[in-house]
């Protein structure tokens, strides 16, 4: 049998899709063939939501019937926030994935049948608009929670960026943090077979449900490798504090081989397309908020890593995104699951297409081990 080696799964192409296409070298992102920077500037993440789970863009009323359903679908059943309260002392992510296992069990598309717990594409459709729906109220449900408060209830008058800032702080936010927020969940929404979208597919090739399958991503999604990036940026800024100590902070990291978090990507060997729309949000808010500091040192820092492009080093969507969750007011341990809240639709559309063309993802490992060895009986070792 021909097989090569591809550790990571590097410039594997595991299989088609129609949902993004992502140009590494030249740094262009599409979603279903729209410019990621035509939707930033035009479009709204629900827009967005609609165009990756059905196909194409909305018109009026297909907006209008979609963003009613999604937000009929905000409120939790009383036991998932129960679940929530329980479990309120671990991380943010892991009170994520939890409760997202617990709200399977009241979704009514669920099915309890184990020889075909996947059921029709309809039904995951509607899943996938539940979950959409139902993850901002998770997070932000356990961010009053731990803090002693009462979770805050949906409003169905305000927009889904609106809603989660209004139900995180109990208070409506500004035009400025709704735009920015939305913004941020647009950029998030798709990106191929990303760690977690390939967690995702692994466990829905196995015919496994979607909720199961949006677990494995969550869990693929709290590594410092993949969405646990903006929160260390945010670590790093706060460190070297102004952006006059950035040069002797980032040589000093470099020089201990340490790696510069917010920069590199698997794909992109260009600027991510992503990153501009989040350093513009970043000086803008910094500028309208008074605290432009992080925006400076974040510019000190990608001076510092120029001679690194070269080597396709580039700065990528995570690095300004810590400085507009910040800039928001949001602690830094959301960040992961604020990257959740905006990735979902991705996650979802990619377990779709999965169901929709399956095959068993289940590649080889070269065993380098011991071939021979002699089975000893354990009292003789
Ligand atoms: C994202 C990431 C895991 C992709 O890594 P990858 O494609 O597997 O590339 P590798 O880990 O093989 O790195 C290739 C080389 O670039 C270097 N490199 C990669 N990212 C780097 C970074 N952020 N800072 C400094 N050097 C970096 C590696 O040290 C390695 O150098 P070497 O060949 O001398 O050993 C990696 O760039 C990274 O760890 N970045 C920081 C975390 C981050 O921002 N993640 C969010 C991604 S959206």
């Amino acid at each position: 049998m021909d097989t090569t080696l591809a550790r990571g799964l590097k410039d594997v192409v595991l299989d088609t899709t129609e949902s993004s296409f992502i140009d590494g070298e030249a740094g262009i992102l599409l979603y279903r063939g729209y410019s990621i920077h035509d939707l930033a500037a035009k479009s709204s993440f629900l827009e967005v939501c609609y165009l990756l789970l059905h196909g194409d863009l909305p018109n009026v009323k297909e907006l209008e019937d979609f963003t009613n359903r999604l937000t009929s679908y905000r409120t939790l059943p009383p036991e998932v926030i129960e679940v929530i309260r329980l479990t309120k002392d671990a991380h943010p992510i892991d009170v994520l994935r939890t409760a997202v296992s617990a709200v399977a069990t009241f979704d009514p598309d669920v099915t309890l049948d184990t020889s075909d717990p996947v059921g029709s594409r309809e039904s995951n459709v509607r899943k996938s608009e539940r979950l959409t729906a139902q993850f901002p109220t998770m997070v932000a449900a356990h961010h009053r929670i731990r803090q002693g408060l009462d979770p805050v209830a949906p409003r169905s008058d305000l927009s889904h960026a609106a809603n989660f800032l209004y139900m995180l702080e109990g208070k409506e936010p500004s035009p400025e943090a709704v735009s920015a927020m939305d913004l941020d969940f647009l950029l998030h929404a798709e990106h191929g077979a990303n760690a977690s979208a390939f967690a995702a597919r692994v466990t829905a090739s196995a015919l496994s449900d979607m909720h199961s399958s949006i677990v494995s991503a969550i869990g693929t999604l709290k590594g410092p490798a993949h969405g646990g990036a903006a929160e260390a940026v945010q670590k790093m800024t706060s460190e070297i504090g102004t952006a006059g100590k950035a040069h002797d902070y980032i040589r000093a990291k470099l020089d201990r081989k340490e790696r510069i978090m917010g920069f590199g990507h698997r794909v992109y060997k260009a600027e991510d397309p992503r990153a501009r729309h989040m350093r513009d949000r970043a000086k803008s808010l910094g500028e309208k908020t008074g605290h432009s500091e992080w925006y400076e040192i974040l510019i000190a820092v990608e001076k510092e890593m120029v001679p690194y492009q070269s080597r396709g080093i580039f700065v990528n969507v995570d690095f300004y995104a810590g400085a507009v969750y910040a800039l928001l007011g949001l602690p830094e341990d959301l960040f992961i699951p604020i990257f959740a809240v905006g990735r979902i639709p991705g996650w979802c559309v990619e377990i779709l297409e999965q169901y929709d063309n399956n095959i068993l993802i289940r590649p080889l490992l070269d065993y380098t081990g011991p071939k021979s060895l002699e089975y000893t009986p354990v009292e003789q070792r």
